[in-house]
């Protein structure tokens, strides 16, 4: 078997970690007793480019145990679990393409590696596989018969291809599922983005002014996080709906210009690029802290920042301190890569389960209905995404009330007033 790790030794302890995701994704751990019995990826290659975590090994497993052939590589440099690559090689039998801190020539070359297996369907975080074919690889297009497609940036890119007529195999936006975006990236981005600027700084946020831009799904889970560990919350925005909705969750709203003067840690979370930039850098109090847990490193203007800076050093293991020459220290955490796998474990496997379960049954509705899909971005099918719900909230042990007749009846009517 092909494959490019840091060190397979570290098999062990990644396999341990492996296995507790793996308790908390109950979700995931039926589909994959399904996929075992049904075997509906049976002779399919996949192509997988996604964060590589202890879900992810959970996730190549149960497309694995469905029939298909899996190679999966990083998709994101600084994103890569390395214990977890080691024993998805050793333990899983998975062709795995990713090394932690891998500069952009080896992770575009692990993308070509994880093509190189010619794959049936791809799944992608982000649309570095889908962008490669699309590019330079037009080839393999006749070996595709779908796509996924987990992240909000992925999707925006995947429907500018989709608008300008140019995607060449149908792809399915796990993303939009109810069961992906409202969890997903609201309280595993939540949870984890602060997780990840704990650990890179030890800070206390009790009392901290915390700039957040973008009030997204994702925005308003950290938002809310910070909020509750007693953070004084400031939101940037675009849209003035966001806007409206962040002033009336009780949070200040300002422009970036004006946020940039009082924030001492800053987080961007927009899918767009140069949201914080050098007039803003120039702005900023000594010792700010600046990350970033979009989907792109764009969202801080980096080159900007290495140009104003007079020295820089790496103060802790995910902090990099630009002095400015002014003698002003801006801190970078995690390379401006996404804060919450960079400097922590992205998030909690238990709300990863649904995404993942829409991603594993989205390969099987691909393998069922390719023929009838067009070269188009669909959504998750409604009654996938009920489903998972359903079983999410089984496993949690919660149940739930059902509609009597009498009131199905009454909400299926228009005769009825007061
Ligand atoms: N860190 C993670 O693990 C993780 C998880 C899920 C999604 N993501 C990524 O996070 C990003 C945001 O995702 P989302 O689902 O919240 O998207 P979203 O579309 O729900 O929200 C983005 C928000 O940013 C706002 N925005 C755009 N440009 C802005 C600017 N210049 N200044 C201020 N606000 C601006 C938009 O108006 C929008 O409200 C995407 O790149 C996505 O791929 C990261």
């Amino acid at each position: 078997m092909r494959y490019d790790i840091k060190d397979i030794g570290l098999a062990k302890k990644g396999k341990l970690r492996i296995e507790w995701a793996n308790e908390y994704m109950k979700v995931l751990s039926l589909v994959r007793k399904h996929f075992k019995k049904e075997r509906p990826l049976e002779g399919l290659r996949i192509a997988c480019c996604l964060h590589v975590t202890t879900e992810t090994a959970n996730l190549a497993h149960t497309l694995k145990e469905g029939g298909a052939e899996v190679v999966v590589c990083a998709s994101n440099p600084l994103s890569t679990q390395d214990d977890v690559a080691a024993s998805m090689v050793k333990d899983f039998g998975i062709a795995t393409f990713a090394i932690k801190g891998e500069d952009n020539k080896t992770y575009y070359r692990h993308i070509e590696s994880a093509l190189e297996a010619k794959p049936n369907i791809t799944m992608d975080d982000g649309a570095d596989l889908v962008s490669m074919i699309h590019k330079s690889k037009k080839n393999l297009a006749r070996y595709i018969i779908g796509g996924t497609e987990e992240t909000t940036t992925g999707v925006i890119r995947l429907k500018n291809l989709d608008r300008k007529g140019m995607l060449m195999y149908p792809i399915i936006a796990v993303n939009d599922a109810n069961t992906k975006h409202l969890f997903d990236n609201r309280y595993g981005t939540g949870q984890s983005t602060i997780d990840g600027i704990v650990r890179a700084t030890n800070m206390l946020l009790a009392g901290a002014n915390f700039v957040i831009c973008g009030y997204g799904w994702c925005g308003r889970g950290v938002a809310m996080r910070a909020k509750g560990m007693g953070a004084n919350v400031t939101i940037t925005e675009t849209d003035p709906l966001k806007a409206l909705e962040a002033v009336m969750d009780g949070y200040n709203v300002m422009p970036i210009k004006d946020a940039a003067r009082i924030g001492d840690v800053f987080v961007t979370l927009t899918g767009d690029t140069s949201v914080i930039r050098k007039e803003h850098f120039q702005a900023m109090k000594d010792g700010a802290i600046i990350a970033n847990s979009g989907h792109f490193n764009v969202e801080l203007d980096i080159p900007a920042l290495e140009k104003m800076a007079k020295s820089k050093r790496r103060v802790r293991e995910f902090t990099d301190e630009y002095t400015l020459k002014d003698g002003r220290r801006i801190n970078l955490l995690g390379e401006g890569r996404l804060v919450n796998l960079a400097a922590a474990e992205g998030h909690p496997a238990s709300v990863m389960d649904m995404s993942f379960a829409n991603q594993a049954l989205s390969c099987e509705y691909i393998a069922k209905n390719h023929k009838k899909l067009d070269k188009k971005v669909y959504g998750v099918p409604e009654f996938l995404d009920k489903n998972i719900a359903k079983l999410k909230l089984e496993s949690l042990g919660i149940k739930i009330d059902a509609l009597t007749e009498e009131q199905k009846n009454y909400l299926e009517s228009w005769e009825l007033g007061t």
